[in-house]
């Protein structure tokens, strides 16, 4: 199959599916991926922000109110920690901020736990920047287009350790078919960095068992931060 008939192929499929979700604006014209380059350099955090502000690269840009590119502490210093959950919600597409909802609220009680903020050492983003209809999980397709933007986020904090959070970010970031409850609790490598996959706070928040193997993974992930920090590799 030629480039030209795969992106027809994916036209009409797209063309089914938001006709299926009931996107608003489905005959709106995306840019598909091949069409913009998200493989050049950034030379900052705030750049890759901006061009994710007007990013058109995949379908989910159609029904977002705002992208939601990521946050953490000001500066081109390095910063410690990134944490990565699947995609914006309700409260963060009306915002253009990550993790506000309640979610987010049990995420920033969580890092306060083992003395990390996204004002001080935490940088957080997500797979995909933009909402997907109805809260659903980005599709492969979705998160692969996104995904440059994130591994340019992630080049330009070069953080210490990433903290991987549920299923989704977690299998993206690795390569892996793996569910969480196999994942959890090990560190792996992403690019010589090691990630720490562990529980979405929005599955501690439906199930309250889980909570007690999310506080190890985290004072796991504080002791290998603080291993780090001393220089003691
Ligand atoms: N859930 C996520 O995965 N990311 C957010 O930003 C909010 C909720």
């Amino acid at each position: 199959m030629t480039a030209e008939d795969k992106k027809q192929l994916y036209t009409f499929l797209t063309t089914v599916e938001d006709w299926i979700n009931g996107y608003k604006n489905a005959s709106q014209d995306v840019q598909f991926a091949d069409d913009i380059d998200l493989s050049r350099g950034f030379a900052s955090l705030g750049e890759i922000a901006e061009q994710v502000a007007s990013c058109k690269a995949c379908r989910l840009s159609l029904n977002r109110s705002l992208a939601v590119p990521g946050e953490g502490p000001a500066g081109t210093e390095r910063i410690q920690v990134v944490v990565i959950g699947e995609g914006p919600g309700a409260d963060e597409d009306a915002s253009g901020r990550p993790f506000v909802g309640k979610a987010g609220q049990l995420l920033d009680k969580m890092l306060a736990a083992i003395s990390l903020s996204r004002s001080e050492n935490c940088f957080i983003a997500n797979i995909v920047k933009c909402r997907p209809p109805q809260n659903r999980e980005p599709s492969p397709d979705e998160a692969a287009t996104c995904l440059p933007f994130l591994e340019a986020q992630i080049a330009l904090a070069n953080p210490l350790l990433i903290l991987a959070l549920g299923r989704t970010a977690a299998q993206t970031l690795l390569g892996t078919p793996e569910g969480i409850t196999m994942l959890r609790g090990r560190f792996y490598d992403y690019r010589g960095i090691p990630v720490l996959p562990t529980y979405h706070p929005s599955a501690l928040l439906r199930d309250e068992a889980l909570k007690r193997p999310a506080w190890e993974d985290l004072k796991l992930f504080r002791a290998e931060l603080d291993r780090l920090i001393s220089g003691d590799r």
